[in-house]
C-alpha cells in the first residue's frame, strides 16, 4: 500500500492506538471511572476474596472454579512446579550478569523443546500447557536468581501455597504470612490488563498456531522493554535519587519545569487513580506498619502528595507501578526481578488470550504504508559508496 492509496481511504494510526484488533471477554477497563474487571468481576473483590491461582483459573477458563475444581487445579500446579534437570543445567550456563528477563525468555522457550506435542484442539493439551507454564515460570525465575549468585536452586515445597513457595524458593526462607498474602495480591493485580503490548504480542504469536511456550516466550520478550514492564524498577531509582523527604518538592518542580515524566505516575488509560494502585497503597501501609517504615516509604508518601497537588488537574495520579516496587523491595526482592515477577503474574492473562485467540483464530496480517524507492537501479559493487551511518559493531 502506498501513501497515495492511504490518502484515498485508510487511516494510519502509529502504534495502533485506539484501533480494535480483536473481540475479547477477558478483562474490562474504564479509565475515566477507574474500573478494572476480570471476566466482569471487580478487581477489588478478587484482591480481597480470591487468590492468584483462583484468579488465573477465572481468566483462562472464564469462570470461577468450584471447590473441587480449584483443589484439583492447585494440586496439578504443585505437581508440576519442578523443572527438568536439563533445563536447570541449561540455565546454569547463562551468564550471571545477564538480565533475569532474558533468562526467563530463553527458559520459557526451552520448555517447548521438552513438551513438543502440539494439539491445539485438545482441551487436555491446553490445560496441561497452562498448568506447566503457571507452575514452572516461578521456579525458573527463582532458580536463575540463586544460580547467578553461585548457589544451587531450591526445590519447591509442596506444603506451601503458590506465592509462599515462590518467596521461599527465592529467599530460602518461609515467608511471613502477611508478606505471602501481599505478594499474592500483587500477582492478582498484575494478571491481566486488556490489550497491552505483551498481550498483543502473545495473540499475534498464538494466531500462527505455534506452541504456547513460544507464545509466552514472545510475550516475555515484549514485556522486557522499559516502556512496558520496567517502570516499578525506575520508581525505586527515582526515590533513591531524591534521597530525602525534604528534596521531594524541589525534585517534582524540576521535573515539571523540564517536562520530564515522574516515574510511577500517569497512565494511558486511567485518568483517575489506577484502581490497582489504591489496593496496593493499602497493602503497602499494612506491610510497612508490620515490618517498619523506612526512608523509601516516607519519600513515596510525600511524592504522591506533591504530585497530586501539582498534576491531578491533568488526570495524573499514582499508577500500579508506583507501589509495587516499594512492596517488592520491602519483601527483600532485588529490583531486576520486578519485571520477571510481573511475567509470573501476567502469564495468566497471556494464556487466557492464547486460548481466546485459538477459539476464533485468524492470523494477524496488518498492512504497511510503503515509503521506499520503486524500480531502483542495481549498482555494481565497485561503484557503490559506503553508507555514512554504518557504525562498528562491538
Ligand atoms: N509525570 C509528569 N507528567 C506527566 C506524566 C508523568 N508521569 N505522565 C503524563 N504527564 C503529562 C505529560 O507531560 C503531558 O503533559 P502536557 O499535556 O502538558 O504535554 C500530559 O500529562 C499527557 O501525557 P502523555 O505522555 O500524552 O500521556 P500518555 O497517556 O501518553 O502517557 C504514560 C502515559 C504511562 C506513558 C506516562 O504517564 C508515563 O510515562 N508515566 C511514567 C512511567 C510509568 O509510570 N509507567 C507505568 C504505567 S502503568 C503500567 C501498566 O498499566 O501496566
Amino acid at each position: 500500500m502506498t501513501v497515495a492509496e492511504v490518502k484515498a481511504g485508510l487511516e494510519f494510526k502509529p502504534g495502533l492506538e485506539g484501533v480494535p484488533v480483536t473481540l475479547s471477554s477477558i478483562s474490562y477497563v474504564d479509565g475515566k471511572k477507574g474500573i478494572l474487571e476480570y471476566r466482569g468481576i471487580p478487581i477489588e473483590d478478587l484482591a480481597a476474596k480470591s487468590t492468584f491461582l483462583e484468579t488465573a483459573y477465572l481468566l483462562i477458563w472464564g469462570q470461577l472454579p468450584t471447590t473441587e475444581e480449584l483443589t484439583a487445579f492447585e494440586h496439578e500446579i504443585r505437581y508440576h512446579r519442578r523443572i527438568k534437570y536439563r533445563i536447570r543445567d541449561m540455565m546454569k550456563c547463562f551468564p550471571e550478569s545477564g538480565h533475569p528477563m532474558d533468562a526467563l525468555q530463553a527458559s520459557a522457550a526451552a520448555l517447548g523443546l521438552f513438551y513438543s506435542r502440539r494439539a491445539l484442539d485438545d482441551p487436555a493439551y491446553i490445560r496441561a500447557a497452562a498448568v506447566r507454564l503457571l507452575a514452572k515460570i516461578p521456579t525458573m525465575v527463582a532458580a536463575f536468581q540463586l544460580m547467578r549468585k553461585g548457589n544451587d536452586p531450591v526445590q519447591p515445597r509442596d506444603d506451601l501455597d503458590y506465592s509462599a513457595n515462590f518467596l521461599y524458593m527465592l529467599t530460602e526462607q518461609v515467608p511471613d504470612p502477611l508478606a505471602a498474602r501481599v505478594f499474592d495480591i500483587c500477582l492478582t493485580l498484575h494478571a491481566e490488563h486488556t490489550l497491552n503490548a505483551s498481550t498483543f504480542s502473545a495473540r499475534v504469536t498464538a494466531s500462527t498456531l505455534t506452541d504456547p511456550y513460544a507464545v509466552v516466550a514472545s510475550a516475555v520478550g515484549t514485556l522486557a522493554g522499559p516502556l512496558h514492564g520496567g517502570a516499578n524498577e525506575e520508581v525505586l531509582e527515582m526515590i533513591e535519587q531524591i534521597g530525602s523527604v525534604e528534596n521531594v518538592r524541589g525534585y517534582i518542580d524540576d521535573c515539571i519545569a523540564r517536562k520530564s515524566k515522574i516515574m510511577g505516575f500517569g497512565h494511558r488509560v486511567y485518568k483517575v487513580k489506577d484502581p490497582r494502585a489504591i489496593i496496593l497503597q493499602n497493602l503497602a501501609e499494612e506491610l510497612f506498619a508490620k515490618f517498619g517504615r523506612d526512608d523509601y516509604y516516607d519519600i513515596a508518601v510525600e511524592l504522591e502528595k506533591v504530585v497530586e497537588e501539582k498534576l491531578s488537574h491533568k488526570g495524573i495520579y499514582a499508577n500500579v507501578d508506583f507501589y509495587s516496587g516499594l512492596v517488592y523491595r520491602k519483601l527483600g526482592i532485588p529490583s531486576d526481578l520486578f519485571t520477571p515477577i510481573f511475567a509470573i503474574s501476567r502469564v495468566a492473562g497471556w494464556l487466557a488470550h492464547w486460548k481466546e485467540q485459538l477459539a476464533e483464530n485468524r492470523i494477524y496480517r496488518p498492512t504497511q504504508i510503503y515509503t521506499g524507492n520503486r524500480n531502483a537501479v542495481y549498482i555494481p559493487k565497485e561503484e557503490r559508496e559506503s553508507p555514512t551511518d554504518f557504525a562498528d559493531v562491538n
